[in-house]
């Protein structure tokens, strides 16, 4: 077999074989292939698309190509869930204490932020003495015993994709559907779990900003995970607005524990108990309505909150500041954004929300950025609320002075007014199964 001839077969149009595909993968991940023919083939996938099947063999090579981690030694259904990336997004703080206060076992491994999204493992790690890198044995023995655990994602999982992201990345090539979802996927499959629940965001802070190619999205990460012998399901969920009021890791974390104490803003609680309910159908909690009741009680009678706080101190962190997150560290500048006008505030471009957030340090410019875990932004007003000219809209926090001037315009640019209230978006927009 000769790369030369699989890129022009891609080119004209052709469906690759699985062991073609495997040559590409095997080939790209030992360094045979070089980076010019790789950027070429994926190129041909950008324009001409893959078929179905070649889209699910190329996961599985994908995820093939390094650790495939076993957790069959946890007893019970173990059910991953996976967010497509937005702002605001705090979901796996809140749905997965839920979903593991509800009897279903939760060994995730998580990512990092990078340019405007955040990443659950930063939210986690802003927590004073939290573990996100363990030995694999106490991972398993802290879901064993809490019944939750969440890490970094292992530095062997799906090598391949590592590999081809940062390709795709400098070649114009991520957004392609069938590249996205075996990008996604593999790294699922490879983690290991008998559930995943995939939260597909569109709108203006996702990566699909239109609802028709979230749902072409979730439709073949769900026939993915199934043909993989995963049971999957996917939400599709606004990301036109940033979700709840906090973006910054430290607020974030607030903001999360907030929720599970049932005084969390109304979108963000409505959305995880969704997910939340999601993750217990899969593991064969059984009708939708009875998991969301079982979500709802977890969040009322506390047991979430105790799930999040037994994982907390199963993984080193300091649970005061869970007890009481007032006393989490705070950034040295609270900048108060005022309104220019009179009216309603009529949109939000979340992803420029999220790189003002960005710009204060919450986070990555590039993979090696350090952020400050206690920059961020409080959202006072939020799109559909009335607001008076000289208001506060917004409260930046940050430890870099420097930064608020263009923090200030960027944001200012994400936001628009009308003198009529907008109609309200959905939030939970489709179930794809
Ligand atoms: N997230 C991933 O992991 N891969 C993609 O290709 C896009 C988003």
């Amino acid at each position: 077999m000769r790369m030369v001839d699989l890129i022009a077969k891609k080119r004209d149009g052709g469906t690759h074989s699985r062991e073609e595909l495997r040559f590409i993968v095997d080939g790209f991940t030992g360094g045979d292939i070089p980076d010019y023919q790789m950027s070429a083939f994926l190129m041909s996938v950008f324009y001409k698309g893959m078929e179905d099947g070649e889209t699910a063999a190329l996961t599985q090579l994908m995820a093939q190509s390094g650790e495939m981690v076993d957790l069959s030694s946890i007893e019970g259904v173990k059910v991953d869930k996976h967010s497509t990336g937005g702002v605001g997004d705090k979901t796996t703080l809140i749905a997965a204490p839920i979903a593991a206060a509800c009897g279903v076992k939760i060994a995730k491994m998580s990512g990092r932020g990078l340019g405007f999204t955040g990443g659950t493992v930063d939210k986690l790690e802003s927590i004073p003495g939290f573990r996100t890198e363990l030995p694999r044995q106490e991972f398993l023995e802290i879901v064993k015993k809490t019944g939750i655990c969440v890490i970094g994602q292992s530095g062997n999982l799906a090598p391949a994709d590592k590999k081809i992201y940062a390709l795709r990345d400098v070649t114009a090539t991520v957004d392609s559907i069938p590249l996205i979802a075996a990008s996604i996927m593999s790294k699922k499959i490879a983690a290991g779990n008998d559930c995943i629940l995939l939260d597909v965001k569109t709108g203006s802070g996702a990566f699909m900003k239109e609802m028709e190619d979230a749902v072409k999205l979730a439709d073949i990460m769900v026939r993915i995970g199934e043909k993989a012998g995963r049971r999957t399901m996917a939400l599709i969920t606004n990301m036109d607005i940033p979700l709840g009021r906090a973006i910054g890791n430290v607020s974030e974390v607030r903001e999360a524990v907030e929720t599970l104490r049932g005084r969390g803003p109304a979108d963000l609680s409505a959305v995880c108990r969704e997910l939340a309910a999601n993750m217990i159908a899969l593991a064969g909690g059984g009708e939708i309505e009875r998991c969301r009741e079982l979500a709802a009680k977890a969040m009322e009678d506390g047991s979430a909150f105790q799930k999040l706080r037994e994982m907390v101190k199963a993984q080193g962190g300091d649970v005061s500041v869970i007890d009481d997150p007032e006393s989490f560290p705070k950034a040295g500048i609270a900048h108060e954004v005022l309104a220019p006008q009179d009216g309603y505030l009529s949109a939000m471009d979340a992803a420029q929300c999220g790189i003002a957030s960005m710009l204060l340090g919450a986070g990555r410019a590039t993979k090696e950025s350090v952020i400050d875990h206690s920059a961020g932004i409080e959202l006072v007003k939020k799109t559909g609320e009335p607001v008076k000219k000289g208001e506060v809209i917004a409260r930046f926090m940050t430890n870099d002075e420097s930064a608020i001037a263009g923090a200030e315009e960027t944001y200012g640019n994400a936001l628009s007014f009308s003198a009529e209230p907008p109609v309200q978006e959905k939030l939970i927009i489709a179930r794809v199964t």
